[in-house]
């Protein structure tokens, strides 16, 4: 049975021109990484930086790593960060900030990832009070996962920005899905990085790589995070083998190609608007789309049920179900999906 992979933009494998792009490397291209002599990553890293619009990058082994070295870089033991209620960072980075970093985390409540600001300014307004930790950093997602691949705008971000430099706090922005962001709303990627202090973005989920992220800021923060990348064992040798995969997926045509995947994430939800189940379906800004089942309902059962017809998808919790379009996904595929999901609906809601 042909499964179609829906759980997440992590299961993509490369693309053809990635692979053409491994054969055509020799000895030549790679060397040690951690002596800064890998002339692969080191065009890697030259190009994330130009394209994200930042002074320097350093490719990681993933988005977790990233993050945590991100972190790291700005932060000292003891140092307080604010982090959304939902992020990816708070919720599944298995509390690598507060062991690893020393880092205390406050969390924050959002509208999909939008802050109050009001709010915000209440929790720092004791920063310089000594018997407290300083509040350092402040953390977003974008885009953001657990409401669904959503974007947060850059004016927003620009918001942001100024409540960071009034409190004086730096601004990290956890950007694993950064270029869906700018893919959906037709701009620059800068147009949404040059209100943030660091930025770590996936080559691993929509852009197709098989491993490792990057992280973009200023030349004296990526000099710190390389530090941190070596303290948490990402150090690597003649990687540039796996990061040549990068080169590819940072052309311009490959970036776009994520429109792709947003439009067959509409056509899910579409064609499973038209069951017409009590099943509540949202519009996917980008390729997540996330549906909520009535509490009554067993979303496992459902799981299990696709599963069987051949549709993978996660439920990330009792009540909701997360679908994401990739690359090897098609509009057949799509149009297949909807078809077997549609059995398995009309089983459980008859
Ligand atoms: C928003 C977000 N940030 C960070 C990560 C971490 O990336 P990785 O799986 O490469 O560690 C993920 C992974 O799913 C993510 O969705």
């Amino acid at each position: 049975m042909n499964v179609i992979d829906l759980r997440s933009d992590t299961v993509t494998k490369p693309s053809p021109a990635m692979w053409n792009m491994l054969r055509s490397l020799d000895n030549s291209k790679i060397g040690d990484d951690v002596l800064g002599e890998d002339p692969t990553i080191n065009e890697l890293e030259e190009k994330a930086a130009k394209i994200i619009g930042k002074e320097a990058a350093l490719y990681v082994t993933s988005g977790t790593q990233g993050n945590l070295v991100s972190l790291l870089s700005h932060t000292h033991p003891g140092d307080q960060i604010l982090v959304e209620e939902l992020s990816h960072l708070y919720m599944n980075e298995v509390e690598s900030a507060t062991r690893i970093g020393g880092l205390m985390i406050r969390t924050y409540p959002s509208n999909k990832g939008v802050p109050s600001f009001e709010h915000l300014q209440e929790i720092t307004q004791n920063n310089e009070d000594t018997n407290e930790h300083p509040i350092t950093l402040f953390c977003t997602e974008n885009t953001h996962n657990y409401y669904g691949g959503t974007v947060i705008k850059p004016s927003h971000l620009a918001n942001m920005k100024k409540f960071t430099e009034r409190n004086n706090l730096k601004l990290h922005l956890d950007g694993a899905r950064i270029f869906n962001a700018a893919v959906a709303l037709g701009l620059p990627v800068t147009e949404f990085t040059k209100h943030v202090d660091s930025i770590m973005f996936c080559l691993s989920k929509g852009l197709s790589c098989p491993v490792g992220s990057i992280v973009a800021g200023s030349k004296q923060f990526i000099l710190k995070a390389r530090k941190f990348r070596k303290m948490v064992g990402g150090g690597m040798r003649q990687a540039g083998i796996i990061a040549s995969f990068g080169l590819v997926a940072l052309e311009q045509e490959w970036i776009q190609r994520l429109k792709e995947d947003h439009y067959h994430a509409k056509l899910l939800a579409e064609g499973l608007r038209q069951f017409d189940f009590p099943i509540s379906i949202p519009e996917p800004e980008t390729n997540i789309l996330i549906i909520t089942f009535p509490e009554k309902v067993r979303v496992s059962k459902f799981i299990g049920g696709i599963r069987k017809e051949g549709v993978l998808a996660f439920n990330i919790d009792k009540h909701r179900v997360r679908f994401v379009t990739h690359y090897g996904i098609t509009k057949e595929d799509i149009h297949l999906a909807i078809k077997k999901i549609g059995i398995i609906l009309k089983a459980m809601f008859k």
